[in-house]
């Protein structure tokens, strides 16, 4: 399974996730009675952007955290009744769940996953033929002054993470069977206070990875050492937005 991530810290930042999940959902087309999976869901903000979209239909929320799910169900108790909570990990196929979905949503997931080959070979065997797939994660040149700030720390550059680029990912997408294909890249800096908020930023978003690998009391230190040699409280997203329709 993939990392733990402090779901409570997460829902408590200021996240840019927020306009890209958005952004996101603007690209979906929904007539208000299917059934939409939400790959990488995390704990529920977007699922309940789809579920007030669809009065007749529902979400499969997946993800591979435990704590992300706990927050999901916790945000939306009372509306359970129209989502299918999974455990799973977008990299082990086939995904557990019943059936086919008539549309795949993803928010600042994708990234996380090194191998989209296979990844979106996966997400097509969960659709229909005529299903529409819309994602947004960090696509080419993503953090890369926030990544060049950690190898300068720890001298060597953070790996775990595809940030594809436009030419790649169309290839990709069609062999996996995808037509009707839009792919794009959109910077989109998010500037933070500086100190506290930064900090606590990269620690819960960004630097996760890096700090699982490392004894508690060298964390701190770490993430301030990061902040510390970035030119400005500002971490240089590249988003990498996905539309396309599973083949017939
Ligand atoms: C940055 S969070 C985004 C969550 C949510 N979509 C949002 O926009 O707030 C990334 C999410 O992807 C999930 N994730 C990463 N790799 C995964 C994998 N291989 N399988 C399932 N979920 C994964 C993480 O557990 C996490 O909840």
């Amino acid at each position: 399974m993939p990392r733990e991530w402090d779901a409570r810290t997460y829902d408590s930042l200021p996240l840019p996730h927020l306009g890209w999940g958005r952004r996101t959902l603007a690209r979906l087309p929904l007539r208000g009675d299917e059934r939409v999976l939400d790959a990488g869901c995390g704990t529920g903000r977007d699922t309940v952007g789809l579920l007030d979209r669809l009065p007749a239909g529902g979400v499969v929320a997946l993800d591979g955290s435990v704590r992300m799910l706990d927050q999901l169900r916790e945000r939306l108790a009372g509306r359970l009744d129209r989502v299918e909570v999974v455990l799973a990990d977008l990299t082990s196929p086939p995904l557990p769940f019943e059936g086919e979905v008539d549309a795949v949503f993803s928010v600042a997931a994708f990234h996380w996953v090194e191998d989209h080959a296979a990844l979106f070979r996966t997400l097509a065997a969960r659709m229909r033929p005529g299903a529409r797939l819309v994602s947004d994660c960090g696509g080419r040149g993503n953090i890369a002054a926030v990544n060049a700030a950690v190898a300068e720390v720890r001298g060597t550059t953070p790996g775990g993470w595809e940030f594809a680029g436009v030419e790649d990912t169309r290839q990709r997408l069609a062999d996996a069977g995808f037509t009707d294909v839009e792919v794009s890249l959109r910077p989109d800096p998010a500037r933070f206070e500086p100190g506290e908020q930064l900090e606590s930023f990269l620690a819960t978003v960004i630097l996760g990875a890096e700090l699982d690998g490392m004894p508690d009391d060298e964390h701190e230190p770490f993430v301030k050492a990061v902040a510390g040699r970035l030119a400005e409280p500002v971490v240089d997203y590249v988003r990498l937005e996905i539309s396309a329709t599973r083949a017939g």
